[in-house]
C-alpha cells in the first residue's frame, strides 16, 4: 500500500522473512502464510529492493514462483528467506495479493 515500515528482526531464531511479515502484522490477515512457509502458495511473495546479497531461489521456491502470478525478476518467497545477519539492510515490497 505504499506504506514504509523499518522493522527490527532477530537473526537467532531461524525467522524467515514471511513469518517477520506476519509477527509484524504488516500484511493483511489471512493473507500471508497460507501454507505455513512450505513454498507451496506465493502468498509471501515480495519483491527485493536493494542490492543485499541473498542466497539463490531454491529449486522449491523456482516451481513455485514459475507458477505464481505478479511475478518479477526481483521476486522472492519471503518464507524461503531466512533472516541472518547478512540482510541487514533488506528493503522488500510485499507483491499484490493474486
Ligand atoms: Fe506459502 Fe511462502 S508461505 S510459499
Amino acid at each position: 500500500e505504499g506504506i514504509i515500515h523499518e522493522v527490527l528482526a532477530p537473526t537467532d531464531m531461524n525467522m524467515n522473512v514471511m513469518e517477520l511479515v506476519s509477527a509484524y502484522e504488516l500484511a493483511p490477515e489471512g493473507t500471508i502464510g497460507i501454507c505455513g512457509g512450505m513454498a507451496m502458495c506465493a502468498s509471501c511473495q515480495c519483491y527485493v529492493l536493494n542490492q543485499v546479497t541473498l542466497p539463490e531461489r531454491n529449486d522449491d521456491e523456482e516451481a513455485m514462483l514459475s507458477e505464481a502470478f505478479n511475478v518479477k525478476d526481483n521476486s522472492r518467497l519471503g518464507c524461503q528467506i531466512y533472516i541472518t545477519n547478512a540482510l541487514e539492510g533488506l528493503e522488500i515490497a510485499l507483491a499484490p495479493e493474486s
